[in-house]
């Protein structure tokens, strides 16, 4: 049975000093936990080096939110996956659906992006998930098999070492998280879609993001196919990060 694994997305957020008191809380507090779920938290690019050195030793891995489509060279503002590695990134967004909405990356960028960190060594967290008017239009089902097949199609030898994130657009920064049933139903079908792909999908990691907080994590981590959460908001809070790492381990 695999643990767990919660990650934070720290978004455009964070500084030197709180980056410090935040991860301190969080170390701190990771003690208390008898046997910690797997954590990670995602952190703006300028602060990799700073946090690598908060969380060695801690127990807490260090992600990217983002990688470059291109392996190195004139690609102004953009880090390539060799750097990620450098600093011990274990693993990178790709995909978030702020990327796709404000900087156009497409199914296919995404799937290149997780064809750069996959050759690394560095885990792509795969984020999918439709807006409020396609689920509406009962197109829930067609857009993350949709989102999720580009990245197989170029991965599909090494599927079974990425990690999707189902992050309903419209959960996301909300306050409206999905229920517990509307999650689970999207994670079986992605589930079902990673096992046409790979005899070993059961490995696969699917985290659920969207609003997910203090009070509702522990239904939503009780799902059968929810292995864990993308957290955006409440990660900034040592003691709600916490406390969904407890409901999570
Ligand atoms: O990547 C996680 C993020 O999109 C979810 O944000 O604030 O709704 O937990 P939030």
């Amino acid at each position: 049975m695999k643990k767990k694994l919660i990650a934070g997305n720290w978004k455009m957020n964070g500084g030197l000093a709180a980056n410090e008191a935040l991860l301190k809380a969080l170390r701190d507090g990771m003690a208390a936990i008898a046997s910690p779920c797997d954590v990670a938290v995602a952190v703006p690019a300028p602060y990799l080096a700073q946090v690598q050195a908060l969380v060695a030793g801690s127990g807490i891995a260090l992600a990217a939110q983002d990688v470059s489509a291109h392996e190195q060279g004139a690609y102004t503002g953009e880090v390539s996956a060799a750097m990620l590695k450098e600093f011990g990134a274990r693993y990178v967004l790709v995909g978030h659906s702020e990327r796709r909405q404000y900087h156009g990356e497409t199914d296919a960028v995404v799937a290149i992006k997780a064809q750069r960190a996959l050759a690394l060594g560095v885990t792509p967290i795969v984020c999918v998930g439709e807006t409020l008017a396609e689920r509406d239009a009962g197109e829930t089902e067609a857009v993350v098999k949709r989102q999720l097949a580009a990245v197989i199609h170029l991965n599909g030898h090494c599927i079974s070492e990425i990690v999707v994130a189902y992050e309903p657009v419209w959960a996301i920064g909300t306050g409206r998280t999905a229920t517990p049933a509307q999650a689970q139903a999207v994670h079986a079908v992605l589930r079902a879609q990673l096992a046409l792909a790979s005899g070993h999908a059961e490995r696969v990691h699917l985290l659920y993001g969207g609003s997910m907080n203090a009070a509702n994590a522990a239904e939503l981590l009780a799902q059968p196919d929810i292995d864990g959460g993308l957290v955006g908001g409440a990660s900034l809070k040592a003691a709600d990060f916490l406390q969904i790492m407890g409901a999570a381990s």
